[in-house]
């Protein structure tokens, strides 16, 4: 082969760099990173699975299909996490496991304010007919057309709910949601929790006061480019929303549509792993529980399990939440120094553990009881594998998924995680 043809050859390659698709993904940072996908994604479809069920069993009785509107969809990311809603019914061997299968989806429509963003989302989704994008301002009201059929769930995600920083308007938009129902529909309404730990040095007990949040988008980029971009970086104005004040809204637009609008269930997302834990923009105490988390989940990547520690710091004259914090400390704590207590024991050539295990204490909650058991079944099931880095690759990812069951099954649903979520039904057959 001459110098020539060697050259020939290197457009390919140029092509792929500036295609994007020759660039190193991680899931230890950014938009989409471990905890995103994960967790936050997960956790929302775990709690939305049995009401999606029910609703699909609904329109399936009805002779009709599920139309879904996501207000502030941003690039459609709602869409393929209301997609990767699994039917829990199915058996290991199946592959056909979505909720929403094609049969069944209608219609998808995404609103946003942002034109680059819903420029974004039809560039990507242009090829499926069964979506479409509007652009409305949320805070004008609901955004349907004259005439067009109301939805089945309206979704949104992320602390789009957020973005109604006057309450009125959060009111006005369910009250029209409640009025043009005709039938049945769940509504997800995502805030930013009013509690996190975040921003501990925001929590109020006037809740006239810290109603909005200066938020900034500093946690796209790592430590050394927050601190150069400190002046371009974006700020955005968002509600924080404890579940006293969403319950008075919901309340407030049950009495103007006449319509009952009923709360099935309020929880709190991402409650020691929120973006900002990371920053400490608001909290100087905030520990970079996410990037641990996110190490966890990452392939071939050993995490030092120390940095998995939570310390919580309790603020004077908040004892409610410092008891609600403290109790899911503990056993985040427990189960981690479980875990590498059992890493230490474990004898790989042996196959066993070479001493006695400890016993957690009686009062341990059982989410935690559950997960040590699990745990120790998977050291010992895979510590002596070898093939494939079991530590990096299999109990790493399985600490993971146990510590996000023991957050997911002790929160109380208060807006003390990043995110406070509450699923609403309105069912005209309850009136
Ligand atoms: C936190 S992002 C969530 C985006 C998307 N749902 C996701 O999961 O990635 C909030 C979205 O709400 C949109 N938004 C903000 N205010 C709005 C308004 N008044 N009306 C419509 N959309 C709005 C923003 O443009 C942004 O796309």
């Amino acid at each position: 082969m001459d110098k020539n043809e060697h050259n020939d050859q290197m457009p390919a390659y140029s092509e792929a760099v500036t295609s994007g698709l020759y660039a190193k993904k991680s899931g230890l940072i950014g938009k989409y990173d471990n905890v995103r996908r994960l967790w936050e994604d997960e956790v929302t479809r775990q709690f939305l699975r049995s009401h999606l069920h029910k609703l699909v069993d609904k329109c399936k009785a009805n002779m009709r299909r599920v139309r879904i509107m996501d207000l502030g969809c941003g690039s459609a990311d709602g869409h393929e996490l209301l997609l990767g809603v699994r039917d829990r019914d199915a058996d290991l061997e199946q592959t056909e496991v979505d909720l929403l299968s094609p049969d069944i989806m209608g219609l998808y429509t995404g609103v946003d304010l942002n034109k680059d963003l819903l420029n974004q989302a039809g560039s990507i989704y242009n090829s499926n007919p069964k979506m479409a994008f509007r652009q409305a301002d949320f805070t004008k009201g609901l955004p349907l057309l004259d005439g067009e059929d109301p939805y089945d769930l309206y979704f949104s995600s992320f602390g789009s709910f957020s973005h109604h920083n006057d309450d009125e308007t959060a009111i006005q938009i369910l009250t029209q949601i409640a009025k043009t129902t005709k039938d049945s529909c769940l509504v997800h309404c995502d805030w930013l929790g009013r509690y996190s730990y975040e921003w501990q040095s925001l929590w109020t007990h006037d809740h006239q006061e810290n109603r909005n949040m200066d938020y900034v988008v500093s946690y796209i980029y790592d430590k050394e480019d927050r601190e150069e971009r400190i002046d371009d970086l974006q700020h955005l104005n968002l509600r924080l929303m404890s579940r006293k004040e969403a319950e008075r809204i919901i309340t407030e637009a049950s009495k103007r549509s006449g319509v009952h609008i009923k709360p099935l269930t309020f929880y709190d997302r991402s409650v020691f792993t929120g973006r900002h834990m990371d920053t400490g923009d608001y909290n100087p105490q905030a520990q970079p529980i996410r990037d641990a988390v996110n190490s966890l989940h990452e392939v071939n990547v050993r995490t030092d399990l120390t940095s998995l520690m939570v310390d919580y710091v309790p603020r004077q004259g908040f004892e409610f939440l410092n008891r609600y914090y403290e109790h899911i400390q503990v056993s985040w704590n427990y189960l981690v120094q479980y875990v590498s207590e059992l890493l230490k024991l474990y004898d790989e050539d042996k196959r066993v553990f070479t001493g006695t295990l400890p016993e957690p204490p009686a009062a341990a909650p059982s989410p935690l009881v559950d997960m040590v058991i699990r745990m120790t079944k998977i050291v010992e099931g895979t510590g002596w594998y070898g093939l494939g880095l079991p530590r990096e690759n299999i109990i790493e990812p399985q600490l993971g998924y146990a510590l996000r069951h023991i957050v997911t099954n002790l929160q109380d649903g208060q807006g003390c995680g990043h995110g406070l979520v509450c699923i609403l039904q309105i069912d005209r057959a309850d009136d």
